[in-house]
Order: C-alpha cells, then sequence, then structure tokens
C-alpha cells in the first residue's frame, strides 16, 4: 500500500522534474528572437505571421517556433564545443558587437536575525540569478557584460558584508575568477581579518588626483581586465545602493565600491580613428547633483563628462548608468521625483538638506550630460536600471535649444535621437530578464547602429520547483527501492 503511493508520488515527482528542468534550462527559446542578438527583424516577421490565424495554429506556431530554436542551440552549443570560444569577433573586422546586460540584481544580506525561510530565499535567489546569467552567457557568448547598479540591497553595511556579498555575487552568481578579491582582503582588514578598505588612504590618493585632475578616465580597445582568464569585459555601473545617493555617498563607500568593483566612471574608446570607432562610457549619475555630502565628489563626475567631451571622439557611444534621465511623468513606471533630507533630521543633522533620493537625473542636468556624451551626431544608446520596470524611451534632440525631449517613439521632426532602455531588472519578482544589446555595422552609412531587447525567464517558481523536484524525486525513488 505504503510502497504504491510512494511509487505514484515517485512518478508524479519525475514528470514534475523532467518538464521543469526541460523549461529552466531552455527558457530562452520561448522567445527566441527577443532572447537572441539583432532581432528586431525577426520579431515584426513574427507578427505579420500570426496575425488572424486561430488559437490552435499560433498554438504550434509557438511549439515549433520553441522546437527549432531548442534544436539551433543544442547544434550551436555543440560547434562550440568543437571550435572552442568564438567570442573572439571583437577585433576590428568584425561588423556586430554584443553586449549583454543585467538591471538591479540587489541581492540582500543574511543577519543573525533574519529568520531561517528568508535565509533559504536569499540562498536560492543567488542560484536563481547565477542560472539566469549561466544560460544567457553560454547561449549568447557576449563580449561585454554590464551590470547597471544596485548590485546589492544596501548602502549601509558595513566593510565586511559588503565584502561577503561581493564573494557570493562573485561565486554564486557571475562566475567570476575568484582569488583577485582575497588577495584585496589580505592586505586590507581589521585586527580579526575581516576586510576593511582604507578609505583615508583612497582620499588621500584621491586628493592627489584631483590637484592634477588625471584620474586615468580612459582606456582603449580593452576586451577582458584579465586576458589570461577571460575573454569577456565586465563591467559593474555604481547604483544607489551600492554607493548611496549624493547626500550619503562617503569616501569609506566610493573607496570601497572602486577597490572592489573598479572605477565609477571610465571610458573605454575601440577602434578610434577607424570607421568603426565605438567607445564605452561608465558614468556614476548619482554624483551629478546635489548638495551632495561631499561636494568634491560632483565636481570629479563633471571632471570626467568635461575629460570625456574633449576627446572629441569620433565614433558611436554607448552610455551606461544607474538612474534614467529625466522624463514626464507617465512615460516609464517611475516619475521624475526628487527629495531632501529635512532641516531637522535629527538621526544624521550633518545631512540636512541633503539629496536624498532621484528618480531620474535633473531636466537641465539631463540635457547637459547628454550634449557633452552624444555631440557627434553618430547613432547610440543608453542603458540605465534603477527603476526595476523596464521601459523604452527615445530622446530626442532640438539642435537650436540643446534641449532633449524624451518620447516613446522618435518624433519624426528631431534629426537626431538616442534610445534610453531602463533594463527591467533581474530579480525575480520581475522575472529575471536579461538585456541584449547589438550593435551592427552599417557599411553603407559607415557607422554602427544598435538594437535592443528584453528577454524575461519567468517567475523564481519555475526555478524552485525544477531544482526541488529533482531533489524529492531522488528521494522518493531511493524510499521505494527500500520499502
Ligand atoms: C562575513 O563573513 C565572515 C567570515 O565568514 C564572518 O565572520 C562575518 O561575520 C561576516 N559578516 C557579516 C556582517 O555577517
Ligand atoms: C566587476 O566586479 C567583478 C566581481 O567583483 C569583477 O570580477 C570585475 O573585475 C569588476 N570589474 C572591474 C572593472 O573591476
Amino acid at each position: 500500500m505504503l510502497k504504491s503511493i510512494v511509487k505514484k508520488v515517485a512518478i508524479f515527482g519525475t514528470i514534475l522534474a523532467i518538464f521543469s528542468n526541460i523549461f529552466i534550462f531552455t527558457y530562452p527559446s520561448i522567445h527566441p528572437s527577443r532572447c537572441s542578438w539583432d532581432c528586431a527583424a525577426t520579431t515584426k516577421q513574427d507578427n505579420m505571421v500570426l496575425d488572424g490565424l486561430p488559437m490552435w495554429e499560433k498554438s504550434l506556431y509557438y511549439a515549433k517556433r520553441y522546437i527549432d530554436d531548442v534544436k539551433l542551440q543544442w547544434n550551436q552549443q555543440d560547434q562550440n564545443g568543437i571550435n572552442g570560444n568564438n567570442s573572439t569577433t571583437t577585433a576590428t573586422d568584425s561588423d556586430e558587437l554584443h553586449i549583454l546586460t543585467f538591471g538591479d540584481p540587489q541581492i540582500k544580506g543574511i543577519w543573525k536575525n533574519t529568520p531561517y525561510r528568508s535565509r533559504l530565499d536569499i540562498f536560492g535567489n543567488d542560484y536563481y540569478l547565477g542560472h539566469i546569467y549561466s544560460m544567457m552567457k553560454k547561449r549568447l557568448d557576449p563580449s561585454h557584460i554590464v551590470v547597471l547598479g544596485d548590485l546589492f540591497s544596501s548602502q549601509w553595511v558595513p566593510d565586511n558584508e559588503f565584502y561577503n556579498r561581493t564573494k557570493r555575487y562573485m561565486k554564486r552568481i557571475f562566475n567570476r575568477p575568484y582569488p583577485n578579491i582575497t588577495e584585496i582582503k589580505d592586505s586590507n582588514h581589521d585586527e580579526q581579518g575581516l576586510y576593511k578598505v582604507d578609505w583615508q588612504a583612497w582620499g588621500d590618493e584621491f586628493e592627489l588626483q584631483n590637484k592634477t585632475k588625471n584620474f586615468g578616465f580612459g582606456y582603449s580597445d580593452v576586451y577582458s581586465w584579465n586576458p589570461d582568464l577571460e575573454d569577456i569585459l565586465f563591467v559593474n555601473v555604481t547604483g544607489n545602493h551600492d554607493t548611496g545617493y549624493s547626500g550619503d555617498v562617503t569616501y569609506q563607500h566610493l573607496a570601497r565600491f572602486q577597490q572592489i568593483f573598479g572605477k565609477d566612471n571610465y571610458w573605454i574608446e575601440y577602434n578610434a580613428n577607424t570607421e568603426k570607432a565605438w567607445r564605452l562610457v561608465v558614468l556614476n549619475d548619482l554624483l551629478l547633483e546635489g548638495p551632495a555630502l561631499q561636494p568634491e565628489f560632483i565636481d570629479y563626475t563633471w571632471e570626467f563628462l568635461y575629460q570625456l567631451f574633449e576627446r572629441k571622439f569620433n565614433g558611436s557611444t554607448v552610455l551606461v548608468t544607474h538612474v534614467p534621465f529625466y522624463k514626464e511623468e507617465g512615460m516609464c513606471v517611475d516619475g521624475p521625483e526628487i527629495g531632501y533630507y529635512p532641516a531637522d533630521y535629527e538621526r544624521e543633522p550633518y545631512k540636512a538638506g541633503l539629496l536624498r533620493y532621484q528618480n531620474h537625473i535633473g531636466q537641465e542636468t539631463t540635457n547637459k550630460v547628454l550634449n557633452l556624451i552624444f555631440n557627434n551626431d553618430k547613432p547610440g544608446i543608453i542603458l540605465v536600471g534603477h527603476d526595476h520596470e523596464g521601459c523604452e524611451v527615445t530622446y530626442n534632440r532640438n539642435s537650436d535649444s540643446g534641449e532633449w525631449t524624451a518620447t516613446r517613439d522618435p518624433e519624426s521632426e528631431s534629426k537626431y535621437h538616442i534610445k534610453e532602455a531602463t533594463v527591467r531588472s533581474m530579480m525575480g519578482e520581475f522575472n529575471g530578464n536579461s538585456g541584449l544589446v547589438t550593435g551592427k555595422f552599417n557599411h553603407n552609412l559607415k557607422q554602427w547602429e544598435w538594437t535592443y531587447t528584453l528577454c524575461p525567464f519567468g517567475i523564481q517558481h519555475g526555478w524552485w520547483i525544477a531544482r526541488v523536484s529533482a531533489l524529492l524525486t531522488g528521494f522518493f525513488w531511493s524510499l521505494y527501492l527500500v520499502l
């Protein structure tokens, strides 16, 4: 009796485990065009074919599309296995650029009083995010990976928690070459051996650089920070939860971010002085506006933008930053909102009147920044995070007034416009998205052209079901055998 129940449960579990695992390992094939590079053309085609077809034909069409894509991926991965990794096509002769972006992973911490249920959630969530990353990386073989800020969920954590979370970020989620960070800790720790950033030393260095304005902002043709270990370039953008809004950012915040995640402001120029010139601009836009706790950080960010402008770079620009640029209420989920600490702020009186939060960069600052970056009339694209829901708008430039207005679709009278994609969050609540940016070189016009698509995973539960059902099935089959 018991044995037959156990058997039924085990069979049911097996079926569930098989289907849910197939799902989590093939999910991008459900939306093959959204989850592949440069797909604008195929998406349009899909809609054309499907208009007016009956339900069952549509289902058949989707099923076929899914299976075709699974087969395609299978064959491709076989090929990659034989030929080795072919992402080295980033050289000058390539006509395509492949940038994979992620918005707001925002991983939470585990503290002494965190309940067990939440601990399990946090643990599972790390591997859920890691699954998305590894699936997308394997499928797409990107040359650049950009995490658009809010790597962590809170800027109010001690250095050793910042370090502990980085370890999870590196090991469980983004599978980073690991040793580098332990080296950092070996030379930056307190008496108990826990990571502690020497922000005074960082501050002295900052002051020195500030005198000469030589911050080392620029790079050229970097395809990996460590070519011996990997052939992708991994970029971390600062978010308000990593370093704070400008009213919060201290030397400690900025020092530890830079020590572990790299610079917050820099550019990398590729193929400069050729027709295929383009650049990646990483901007910490939290430190553009004040009143700031450390106003010198604001000056430093503007210094970056002025130096960038002075390059007179003759190529296309991909701008990555955290807080979206100014747009009217209703264009995206977040409207323009900006808040300051009250004059009588008792908890931290020294913050009275300082910038406390912002959903968008202010209107005037937006105009200024876009004019400094997108000033050579070459196509470009902006990738941001922060709002979690995701959104796509176009910034149209009025060349006479130097003002940029955001609209859903490009304005017909505007001669020059840039797309801003707010990448929908990678978190489970928002369906675990990845943002795909494809650059294609147009030989007729001699310029790079950019497209963006969003690839969703599906709610976290699918991932949990797959993992737990596989475990339980193993357990029930073992039980069945011993009964
Ligand atoms: C970070 O990890 C270390 C070593 O595992 C541990 O001693 C420390 O308490 C952790 N920090 C926090 C804030 O949990
Ligand atoms: C971004 O962070 C990851 C993980 O900590 C690290 O491997 C990578 O080198 C960082 N990028 C830069 C530019 O430092």
